[in-house]
């Protein structure tokens, strides 16, 4: 069995009198360690796929198998214990408490996590050492980021969940923090999924779930995954 599967999900929203499908019948397998994308244009179907798996949102219909159990049978005690656990979140537009420094932020997300590393050594490692006292607003949008990130993996979760994470920064910052986040599949064994409209992320995924229309359409496997370094896009 995969370390993830989703199998033969539907979510469905309704909207008034009609029903909007956003997730159609969506299976597919992700390992352990892996660095995933799951592409497809606006409105696919992408974030309702990284909301379910991360217990933000339940599916209709389908199984949510994390690491052996079906998280779409938990109940909300169960599903608010995972997300607090298990699930690492790194949104586009970082969502930091802005009255709070970089090293309070990752702070407070620990605070509530058993496992959880130690905050200054996490925001060392994304290369923030020197930016630990400083608030938001005094940081950039890409060393908002970083904190974001040291903020998730800080947890020590079971699953690392991006949203366009580089939605909202210019190349050579979006290029730093998708080495980051490629850095911590390869070098810390985190498993890593990603969401983006940009299909010129694809080559530096182990695997990339192609989204269309509520359906996954196709998924491919990167045998030999670009290095960021040497990426354009
Ligand atoms: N909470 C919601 N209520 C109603 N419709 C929603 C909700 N979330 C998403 N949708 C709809 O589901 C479809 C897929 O949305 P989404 O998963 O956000 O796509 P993507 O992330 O690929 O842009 C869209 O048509 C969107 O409007
Ligand atoms: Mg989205």
């Amino acid at each position: 069995m995969a370390y993830i599967e989703m199998k033969h999900s539907y979510r469905r929203y309704q909207m008034g009198d009609s029903v909007i499908v956003a997730n159609h019948d969506v299976s597919f397998e992700i390992e352990k360690g892996e660095l995933v994308i799951i592409l497809g244009a606006s409105g696919a179907g992408k974030s309702t796929v990284l909301n379910i798996l991360g217990g933000m949102d339940s599916n209709d219909e389908g199984q949510v198998i994390i690491d052996g159990t079906d998280i779409s049978q938990f109940n909300d005690r169960q599903l608010t214990s995972y997300r607090r656990t298990d699930v690492g979140f790194v949104f586009q537009f970082y969502n930091l408490v802005p009255n709070l420094t970089a090293k309070e932020n990752v702070e407070l997300a620990v605070e509530i996590v058993p496992d959880a590393l130690d905050p200054e050594t996490v925001l060392r490692e994304v290369g923030l050492g020197e930016r630990l006292n400083n608030f938001p607003a005094q940081l950039s949008g890409g060393q908002q980021q970083r904190v974001s990130i040291a903020r998730a993996i800080a947890k020590n979760p079971k699953l690392l969940l991006c949203d366009e994470p580089t939605g909202a920064l210019d190349y050579q910052t979006g290029k730093q923090v998708l080495q980051l986040l490629q850095d911590m599949s390869r070098q810390k064994g985190a498993t890593v999924i990603i969401v983006t409209h940009n299909s010129a992320l694809a080559p530096i995924a182990d695997r990339v779930i192609h989204m269309h229309d509520a359906r996954v359409t196709k998924i491919e496997r990167n045998a030999q995954p670009q290095d960021i370094a040497s990426l354009e896009y």
